[in-house]
């Protein structure tokens, strides 16, 4: 199918703002450094989901569904921005959830994301296990919910599937049109990469609408980089299943990961994610957050500062959201006594 022809429902304005972070630009020393403002956005506190949502959610009302049900960690973003979609469109949603990092139970489950899920009056399932328990348990309720006489519709992980991606193919032409506007053409774009479905989908819209030179560098959260590139691999895969795209237009050479600022594990802190956190709020009043941006930047910072990239030349950094799972975190930041 031509990707135009896609049925979406809007969940947002769009586009969303793009800019010149000129004092962290002079700051850094190196070249002009500009961002993409996903984590503004009309769902409870937006980022990179809502885009994605935007084309699941058209397919789930297509459907019929009455219901949604997700999974994700306690402090997911894009269960947060699931949950707001469908009490927007008017559809009950049932989460799943696991904790990613037992030693901060009591910060998770009682601020950010969680909070927010609360409120907007989702049913909660806290699963004690891992993602595949999560799964399981998802299906399962499904299942009865069907019994039952409901119309649920399961949206994966992290709506990482083909047709979610597809909706950073249709921001990568909104990039494009703002890049022309100002005269810019970057030679990197940075984002934080966990499910695959922004990166895979950034890159396959840049190359689909024309853009054949700016690399996209996935900074992974949670996993070495070999594992993480077959992950995006996966999606683009996936993509390709949903809409017609050339297979000679992204190369193995576009596929860039790298696995070295995710720290120990998935929503682990890292001083280096901290410090970026700390500089971005400094110079640009921009919030980043410990588990997604922050490590983004932080290899951002990394990169560029040592050197690392060819011939950088106005930078993108892509905020994907995830500021509300910042209070789960703020000892890291701040003393209480
Ligand atoms: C704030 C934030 N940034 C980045 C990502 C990673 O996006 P993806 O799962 O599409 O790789 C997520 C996903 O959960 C997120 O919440």
């Amino acid at each position: 199918m031509k990707f135009e022809d896609i049925e979406r429902i809007p969940l947002t304005s769009l586009p969303t703002s793009f800019y010149k972070m000129s004092n962290l630009s002079n700051h850094l020393g190196k070249t002009d450094i500009y961002i993409k403002r996903d984590d503004v956005m009309d769902l409870a506190h937006g980022g990179n989901k809502t885009r994605k949502l935007e084309y699941v959610f058209a397919d789930a009302l297509s459907k019929g569904a009455d219901t949604v049900l997700t999974m994700g960690g306690i402090q997911s973003n894009h269960v947060r921005q699931t949950v707001s979609a469908a009490a927007r469109l008017g559809l009950e949603s049932h989460i799943f959830l696991n904790n990613p990092v037992p030693e901060r139970v009591k910060e998770m489950r009682s601020s950010g994301n969680y909070l927010m899920d609360n409120i907007m009056g989702a049913s909660e399932y806290i699963i004690d296990g891992d993602d595949e328990k999560v799964a399981a348990e998802m299906t399962r309720i499904e299942n009865e919910l069907r019994t039952e006489g409901k119309k649920p519709y399961s949206v994966p992980m992290g709506a990482s599937n083909g047709l979610g991606s597809l909706g950073y193919v249709l921001a990568a032409k909104e990039l494009i049109n703002q890049w022309e506007k100002m005269n810019i053409n970057p030679s990197h774009i940075f984002l934080g990469t966990g499910s695959g479905g922004t990166q895979a989908g950034l890159l396959a819209g840049l190359r689909y609408f024309g853009n054949k030179t700016t690399k996209v560098i996935g900074i992974s959260v949670s996993q070495p980089e070999e594992i993480k590139k077959q992950t995006v691999r996966d999606v683009l895969k996936q993509i390709h299943d949903v809409i017609d795209i050339d297979d000679t237009l992204i190369s193995n050479d576009d596929l860039i990961v790298s696995g070295d600022y995710f720290g120990k594990a998935y929503a682990y802190p890292t001083d280096s994610a901290n410090e970026a956190i700390r500089m971005l709020g400094e110079k640009e009043g921009i919030i980043l957050d410990p588990v997604y941006t922050g490590k983004a930047m932080a290899g951002l910072i990394d990169m560029l500062t040592k050197n690392k990239l060819d011939n950088p030349e106005d930078i993108v950094f892509l905020h994907t959201g995830g500021a509300p799972a910042i209070h789960s975190f703020a000892d890291l930041f701040i003393d209480p006594e």
